[in-house]
């Protein structure tokens, strides 16, 4: 990008009003996945020698690699949202969605939860490991010769010409109540933390690096920190592939609008086109930056988690899951942010969140990634 590859906002922290709101308040995701038969908390790990080398106070990482046997934290928003589908519809037969991967993966794992049938869209880059992933969990797959967004369309157009049900975690301007229901189920892993570090009146943490693709997951999170903890929330920066930045892109047009990239990155997670109009509504107005890197940062990302130093547990996350490692070491390193850093205020006394949404979920591609030691 020949442009800054960030943008430091001045957010006005107003949540937004309206459908989102409501549903998010009337939502309680945590007591129904508690009520799945394999929930199980996942863990927190502290990186005391990471923290040491990058010298602040403390990193956490949230491990979402061990939730519901998915190997990435989708499965809670489709599984939240599915669940809420079927009980206004229960005679609902074949769900439907258009995914990168790990969305599509949650969707035929939660349609199969509750005896359903599912339909995946994925687009033409989707590596054989994602689409064997979705099969394994019941789905019939099909490739669309398109882009993510074009997917997306293309699915919805088959869920309406055969009467399948849309699950998309993307929100449009008539297509809002089941993004909002998805965003709704991802408040289980920040309220998981709510024990540890999300206490109150303030959160152990001062920043948390978020990594994005259509925004619905990140603005879920803003959304939990400015609800909970408004002006004192921790400070939240985005991260997305460079090639593939719709929230950077619109933070620096003022409006929502789609990536310029050429959507080549291996960070298949967030490799999206335009944001979520529902994520963008929020994330304008309750985060502090947004920032693009290269795939050599995930890649470093991911070696630094998996052979961690001293006592530092490993940590298996993949290309899309270490992106807020990623950017928080292209922050740290590279001169490209000196200027994002320093008004970031990151300093010896840091206590620093990253959540690792996703382990190896392209097998192959993880392991020729730590072939390379650190
Ligand atoms: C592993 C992983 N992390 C983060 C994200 C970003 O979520 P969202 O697309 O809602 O911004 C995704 C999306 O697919 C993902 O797969």
């Amino acid at each position: 990008m020949k442009h800054t590859p960030y943008y430091l906002n001045k957010p006005d922290n107003i949540l937004p009003k309206g459908l989102t709101n409501s549903v998010f308040r009337s939502s309680d995701p945590l007591a129904y996945h508690q009520s799945l038969k394999n929930y199980t908390v996942t863990p927190l790990l502290k990186l005391n020698e990471l923290a040491k080398y990058f010298g602040v106070k403390k990193i956490f990482v949230k491990d979402e690699s061990y939730r519901f046997g998915l190997n990435a934290f989708k499965g809670l928003g489709a599984s939240f949202a599915i669940s809420k589908i079927l009980e206004k519809d229960p005679d609902i037969e074949t769900f439907c969605s258009a995914t990168d991967g790990n969305h599509g993966r949650a969707v035929a794992w939660s349609a199969k939860l509750f005896g359903k049938k599912s339909r995946i869209f994925v687009p033409k880059d989707t590596t054989r490991a994602r689409i064997l992933a979705i099969e394994n969990e019941g789905a019939v797959v099909e490739k669309v010769d398109a882009d993510y967004d074009e997917t997306c369309e293309f699915a919805k157009e088959m869920s309406r010409k055969n009467g399948w049900q849309l699950v998309q975690d993307t929100a449009s301007a008539h297509y809002a109540e089941i993004p909002a229901y998805i965003m709704a189920g991802y408040f289980t892993h920040f309220m998981e933390l709510e024990d540890s570090i999300h206490t109150l009146p303030k959160p152990k943490i001062d920043i948390v690096f978020l990594q994005a693709g259509v925004g619905s997951w990140p603005a879920a999170a803003a959304w939990y920190y400015l609800n909970r903890y408004g002006v004192n929330r921790p400070k939240i920066v985005l991260v997305e592939p460079i090639e593939a930045a719709g929230i950077l892109a619109s933070f620096k047009k003022g409006k929502r609008t789609k990536p310029e990239g050429n959507f080549k990155t291996i960070m298949a997670g967030l490799n999206c086109g335009i944001p979520s109009l529902t994520a963008w509504d929020i994330l304008k107005d309750s985060t502090d930056a947004a920032m693009a890197i290269e795939d050599s940062f995930t890649k470093q990302a991911i070696r630094e988690l998996y052979y961690p130093t001293g006592d530092d547990k490993r940590i298996i996350s993949g290309e899309s899951g270490a992106g807020g490692l990623a950017g928080f070491i292209a922050l740290m390193t590279d001169p490209r942010f000196r200027n994002l850093k320093e008004a970031l205020n990151i300093t010896a006394e840091s206590r620093v969140l990253f959540y690792s949404t996703e382990g190896d979920t392209d097998p192959e591609n993880f392991k020729n990634i730590i072939r390379k030691k650190k």
